[in-house]
């Protein structure tokens, strides 16, 4: 049964410091330190209790990990039989037109002919994306363990849009229950070839580290099977942000250099179980965002002393050698899979010509981007002006860590949503970086998503959801984005963008669901983004797939389940999903011009 009745884990809880050593930091074993602290101290002649002796070893099974850390979970109470139903034909019929048409629906005339110059590539993967935390559910099932998420929707009040939690999200971890059959069911109906999803590593690892759950293994053997049974190849995420719990308040997570041997580990298990029906891989996702997360909200968490803005960087250097030393691993283990690492990012703008924007344009490119791209795709190490913050508190890479680290990517991954703009913080560039207590330092760039006064002050295209507010239709940036892409890391196995989409704005409040299905900034976001991927490459940019987010809405992270991400809807009562419009358009682009 679950391995929480089973396995007792050492955890070092109360007083675990991360300690500075150099610049590396290691878990310090309080069960050492202890043992030079008296129990008791004397105080005016009067013994009393040392309060660092109450500081001790103890252990927990994964059921006390939840219960102290957690607290309850909420449990699906949907009574679905395990068997998709088929869909229905009258599912699969496309919306009315909307717009101008080059990708005719069906039922529509055309008003535009198609564009003959346009196509995408036959062997161009497509498909959509969802994320392990977002979509699963099943929090507790079959002994999975707790992870940082699990703390923060349940924990940290309101650190998440009206406390919404993933405990039963789409309920698409739960094996007795239609979710995820029924979601592949329901993509292939559409004739979509592609699922990215996530494996959740405390599902796998419940501690992290250490004993297997069989039962985690055999949920996604399922997963993977399914997908194989409807023709859908499934592309696998290893670490989409949900960290173990354990790993965090052992060594401090993505601090702690600890943890590459661990996320190894956990690659080495999940590429041995399904690397025979899993060729594509994708190690870790967006780690400019999750790295950010640091520092994690306080008094929920082991405490670190590295200073709140050096954290993510301690991240970024961890997740470099852990990418590293996966990828190197998955090709020996499958030397024909296609690995690589998902960064994220839009195009960059300079907000006007001048050479100080173009600077902070630049510098843009270094802190995002390139953050993990200049290493893994040109030299091992980071760009220059990275470098010279980062070498202030980061011991710098070896020879054999940027051997290792160069060339660990088998295509250029981008999450790719919008585009903004750039400029130099007021002051300059240079006072900025003088002054380390500016808001701005160490990139010391501003942005914006307005076009200048001079050129009319509006937003660089609609706007999404408020909820996301980050997010707005930019799609005519695209082509000049890959474009750039392809021209400064030169991904020698092409550009693939493995996630883009749009939350419709207000789809929330809607109430009817024939007005939920009608999406149509969405469907414009698709048809206008599927357009400037043909652009690319018609104008010999390497494009070599594409994944949109998302198959179902799901939790949006910390805005929870308001901001609607999903080409289905989903009634979070009932599980049942409906396509919306917007599916119908990002598909008939690959009806259209996709080369058989
Ligand atoms: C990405 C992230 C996804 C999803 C999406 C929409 O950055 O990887 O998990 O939330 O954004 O915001």
């Amino acid at each position: 049964m679950a391995v929480s009745s089973l396995v007792r884990v050492a955890l070092l809880l109360a007083g675990v410091v991360l300690a500075q050593n150099g610049t590396r930091f290691s878990n310090s074993s309080l069960a050492a330190s202890t043992s030079a602290i008296p129990a008791s101290t004397t105080i005016g002649g009067t013994p009393v209790a040392n309060p660092s002796a109450f500081a001790t070893n103890f252990h927990l099974n994964v059921e006390q990990l939840w219960d102290l850390f957690v607290g309850p979970i909420s449990t699906a109470s949907v009574n679905t039989t395990v068997a998709p139903t088929p869909v229905p034909s009258s599912e699969l019929i496309p919306p009315p037109p909307l717009y101008y048409s080059p990708f005719p629906s069906g039922q529509q005339q055309p008003m535009y002919p198609k564009n003959a110059s346009w196509s995408f590539p036959s062997n161009f993967w497509w498909g959509v994306a969802s994320a392990a935390y977002q979509v699963e559910g099943a929090a507790k099932d079959e002994g999975r363990g707790p992870s940082i998420w699990d703390v923060l929707t349940h924990r940290v009040t309101n650190f998440i849009a009206h406390n919404d939690t993933g405990d039963i999200a789409d309920n698409h971890g739960d094996n007795a229950s239609v979710p995820f059959l029924s979601n592949i069911a329901r993509i292939a109906a559409l004739g979509v070839p592609y699922y990215s999803f996530s494996i959740s590593w405390s599902r796998v690892f419940p501690f992290g580290s250490g004993p297997v759950n069989e039962e985690a293994l055999a949920h996604y053997d399922d997963m993977i099977n399914t997908c194989l049974q409807y023709n859908v190849t499934p592309m696998v995420t290893l670490y989409h942000w949900d960290l173990p719990l354990v790993l965090q308040n052992t060594y401090g997570g993505w601090l702690s250099q600890s943890i590459v041997n661990d996320f190894v580990e956990y690659a080495r298990v999940v590429f041995g179980r399904y690397g025979d029906r899993v060729q594509h891989w994708f190690t870790i996702n967006e780690p400019i965002v999750f790295c950010g997360f640091y520092p994690l909200p306080s008094q929920y968490f082991t405490q670190t002393s590295i200073p709140a803005k050096q954290q993510p960087f301690f991240c970024g250097q961890n997740v470099l050698l852990a990418h590293a030393e996966a990828y190197r691993l998955g090709k020996s283990m499958m030397p024909n899979s296609m690995i690589s690492f998902k960064t994220n990012g839009g195009h960059k703008i300079p907000l006007t010509n001048s050479s100080a924007d173009a600077q902070a344009v630049q510098r843009a490119w270094d802190f995002n981007e390139g953050w993990f791209a200049t290493p893994t795709f040109l030299t091992g190490d980071y760009a220059p002006s990275l470098k010279a913050y980062l070498s202030t508190f980061l011991t710098p890479f070896t020879a054999e860590q940027k051997r290792l680290i160069n060339g660990t990517a088998d295509v250029f991954a981008h999450d790719a949503y919008t585009s903004q703009f750039y400029y130099a913080p007021d002051g300059g560039i240079d006072a900025c970086l003088a002054n380390s207590s500016n808001p701005l330092y160490p990139a010391c760039v501003n942005t914006t998503y307005t076009y200048s006064t001079a050129d009319g002050g509006w937003n660089i295209g609609p706007a999404a959801d408020p909820g996301s507010p980050w997010l707005h239709k930019a799609t005519d940036w695209v082509p000049a984005f890959l474009r750039y892409i392809q021209d400064t890391w030169k991904p020698a196995g092409g550009i693939a963008v493995t996630e883009f989409g749009f939350a419709e704005p207000f789809e929330y409040s809607k109430t009817l669901l024939a007005d939920i299905r009608w999406d149509p900034i969405r469907s414009q976001y698709y048809h206008d983004y599927m357009q400037g991927i043909l652009i690319a490459l018609s104008e010999g940019v390497n494009v070599v797939g594409c994944l949109a987010w998302s198959i179902v809405d799901n939790l949006e992270w910390s805005s929870g389940y308001t901001v609607k991400f999903g080409m289905q809807y989903v009634n979070f009562t009932t599980q049942e999903r409906t396509y919306k419009a917007s599916f119908f358009y990002y598909v008939d682009a690959f009806n259209q011009y996709l080369q058989k």
